[in-house]
């Protein structure tokens, strides 16, 4: 029985992994929890799951949901809150699995202190990654923790390569749909508006990765997530773009073959790999080969989606470059949804940050922490100097 931390159980994938929990019940149970602002889902989830601790992201909320438990009556929660509380919940001694999947960099201390905690962990948290992808992987090295990749394309590649060594791997492939823009009209991505953005042709997911689909930037973000988890340099990752999401991700080996996977476009089956690696279970995710009908490739179009350019510029440079292209992003994506900066406005919000940062490569996750304020900080820069709003930071 593996015992399940789940960090961001109120997300798009928290709320997948319940579901694949509850469909396992003889393989996986619900440890602990950690929700950020949304106590009435946080709530029922640990009526449902009666979780030994539960965080959320402030002492108001945990207070909140302290008094509403009791109210109900349910007991033996323990509610914590904030990094300490997210920490707590990602190293209880019973934990031995911890999905990674609250959004943003909000996530990295407690996955980095699961690894440090000897956790295996299923990685949806792109962006701890990306920010400090050489001290997680360093660490989970150290520890000899597995980083289970749920990301689908990550998830794809990690089964492609159990195909072969790492030395025969010449290059991998991360399929991208393409978002909702793939052949929109250039001279009309001023007028794009926050509904279109938020309409993802194949996946449904939370409202960052969507916009950030929306981009490509989310593909930028793997192809750094994949130099990390694959060990491998930028030149190694390349992306085709895949309308029909149904080739997840390729390998290509040194001697010419090519090995894709292919499933449904459903995150509970690349959940269910991780939490149940190394072996395969059963499930009722199956796939319509009829679907293959047609498959249609075609390589990326960078004056299209100019974050893709800066996402392998960033990755060339690693460091701080990679931890500011995620804040910018984040910073812009954010602007974006309040409808203060128009689509392209984000990757000329990020470039500008990335222009202006210095070169600089933090050892430790305090350092990261201290670069991705200070990225923050010159992303509200680069939009008050092109005559936007900004909003204070949130605590
Ligand atoms: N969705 C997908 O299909 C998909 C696929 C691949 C990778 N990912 C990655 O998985 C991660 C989660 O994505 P998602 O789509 O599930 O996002 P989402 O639906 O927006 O959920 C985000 C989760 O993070 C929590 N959270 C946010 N800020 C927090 C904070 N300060 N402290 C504690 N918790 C906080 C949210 O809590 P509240 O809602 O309670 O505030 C929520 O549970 C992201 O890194 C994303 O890139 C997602």
């Amino acid at each position: 029985m593996k015992q399940i931390a789940i960090l961001g159980s109120t997300g798009s994938i928290g709320q997948s992994t319940l579901s694949i929990i509850e469909s396992f019940p003889d393989r996986f149970a619900v440890a602990s929890l950690a929700a950020g602002r949304n106590i009435d889902l946080a709530f029922e989830q640990c009526a449902r799951w009666r979780p030994r601790a539960v965080s959320v992201a402030t002492e108001e909320l945990a207070a909140t949901l302290s008094d509403r438990l009791k109210g109900a009556g349910v007991s033996g929660v323990e509610v914590v809150y904030g990094t300490e509380g997210t920490v707590r919940v990602a190293t209880l001694p019973e934990v031995n699995f911890v999905v990674s999947a609250i959004v943003g960099v909000a996530g990295l201390e407690a996955t980095y202190a699961a690894v440090e905690a000897g956790k295996a962990i299923g990685l949806a948290n792109k962006e701890a990654m990306v920010a400090a992808g050489e001290i997680l992987t360093a660490a989970a090295r150290a520890k000899n923790v597995p980083l289970l990749p749920i990301d689908s394309e990550h998830n794809a590649v990690h089964q492609c390569m159990r195909a072969g060594t790492k030395n025969e791997v010449r290059r991998i492939w991360l399929t991208a749909s393409g978002g909702p823009f793939r052949t929109f009209p250039l001279n009309a991505f001023e007028d794009i508006t926050v509904e279109q953005a938020l309409k993802h042709p194949t996946w449904v997911m939370g409202r960052r990765i969507t916009v950030d689909s929306a981009t490509m930037l989310n593909k930028g973000l793997e192809i750094i997530e994949a130099c990390r988890l694959f060990n491998l340099p930028p030149s190694a990752v390349r992306v085709t773009v895949h309308p029909q999401s149904t080739v997840h991700s390729l390998v290509e080996y040194i001697d010419g073959s090519i090995l894709a996977q292919i499933s449904v476009t459903d995150m509970r089956l690349p959940i269910l790999y991780a939490m149940s690696y190394p072996e395969r279970v059963e499930s009722d995710l199956t796939f319509d080969m009829a679907a293959l009908g047609q498959l249609n490739f075609e390589p990326p179009d960078v004056t299209r989606f100019p974050c893709l350019r800066l996402a392998y510029e960033a990755a060339e440079k690693g460091g701080a470059h990679c931890i500011a292209l995620n804040s910018a992003d984040e910073i812009a994506v954010d602007a974006f949804l309040e409808r203060r900066i128009p689509f392209p406005g984000i990757a000329r919000t990020i470039e500008g940050v990335l222009q202006a940062i210095p070169e600089n490569h933090p050892g430790t996750i305090s350092e990261v922490l201290a670069c991705d304020r200070l990225a923050r900080e010159m992303a509200r820069e680069v939009l008050i100097r092109a005559g936007h709003e900004v909003t204070a930071p949130r605590s």
